[in-house]
């Protein structure tokens, strides 16, 4: 089986217990915050395990990292291709709302036993499990997108290029009086005068999800809460930048594309995030 096949299987699972479990346990604290800080809710532990039990035993990974856990996690095979990153359950603070969550996966391959920078990905994706779960994956061509229907994911749309525009923007601009960098505010205004709408879920998966299906911009820029940033580079923003970029869209950290940003010693850095389709991306560019 490859590495999406085991994904597959995983989120197959997760979607699972989601549609069968009580959004309201689910949702619930468990226990004090993860190496990130978040708090941990039920269903984070029971993702991130199944996440785990999918991949630890696949020939071809040499190591996995997750949001959930404080480091590298090497499995047996050490002359293993890949390294996966994840992030179980992502948005999951909406869980107990009944709010649509994802999982977020990035497959990176180690070059002269390296990885650089977002340039060693290979692959990477996210499921969506709202009324439909989806699986959205980046092929050589676009994206390729699957339905779960009766514990089978079936390819529902294949080479999956954005739009070049769109008409929504989500930022959570409660915190526009604490971003850092002027120019988000004037490119947001820039945004607003071209007529375009505001929608934040917070939770990233949906969030971009719809991005990618209506085209605009989705960004969490740096903060006075969060200087260096409030999503995770390898489990959040390298994978998004990965799919934006198989989609025809492009990513930023205000300063250069995402992907060229260096691998982190920790796993758990954080980085300013921009998202965009083409056209929003060069109105950016004119800042
Ligand atoms: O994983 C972090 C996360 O939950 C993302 O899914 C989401 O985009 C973001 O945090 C929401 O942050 P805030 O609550 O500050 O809007
Ligand atoms: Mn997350």
């Amino acid at each position: 089986m490859s590495i999406l096949d085991n994904i597959k299987v995983a989120c197959c699972q997760i979607s699972n217990l989601l549609t069968s479990g009580n959004c309201l346990q689910l949702g619930s604290k468990i226990s004090v915050n993860n190496s990130c800080g978040d708090e941990v809710k039920k269903l984070d532990v029971l993702s991130n395990d199944i996440m785990k039990e999918a991949l630890l035993n696949h020939p071809d990974i040499r190591a996995i990292g997750s949001e959930e856990d404080e480091d590298i996690i090497y499995t047996e095979n050490k002359d293993g291709k890949y390294f996966v990153s994840f992030d179980p359950l992502d948005g999951s603070s909406n869980i107990k709302f009944n709010i649509s969550v994802g999982t977020i996966f990035c497959v990176f391959e180690y070059i002269d036993g390296q990885i650089e920078s977002g340039r060693n990905i290979v692959m990477a994706g996210y499921a969506i499990y709202g009324f439909n779960t989806l699986l959205v994956t980046t092929t050589d061509n676009g994206l390729d997108i699957y339905l779960l229907n009766n514990n089978r994911f079936e390819k529902i749309s294949e080479g999956y290029r954005m739009p070049i525009s769109g008409n929504i923007y989500a930022i959570n601009e409660s915190n526009k009086y604490r971003w850092l960098d002027n120019r988000i505010q004037k490119y947001v205004d820039l945004l607003i005068n071209d007529k375009k709408t505001v929608r934040w879920i917070g939770c990233m998966v949906t969030d971009v999800h719809r991005t990618l299906i209506k085209g605009g911009l989705f960004a969490y820029p740096l903060d006075s809460k969060s200087p260096n940033g409030r999503l995770r580079l390898i489990y959040e923003a390298y994978p998004m930048a990965y799919i934006f970029q198989c989609a025809g869209g492009y990513s930023s950290n205000e300063n250069k594309n995402i992907l060229d940003i260096k691998f982190p010693e920790d796993i758990h850095s954080r980085t300013s995030v921009m998202l965009f389709s083409k056209k929003e991306y060069e109105q950016f560019c004119t800042f």
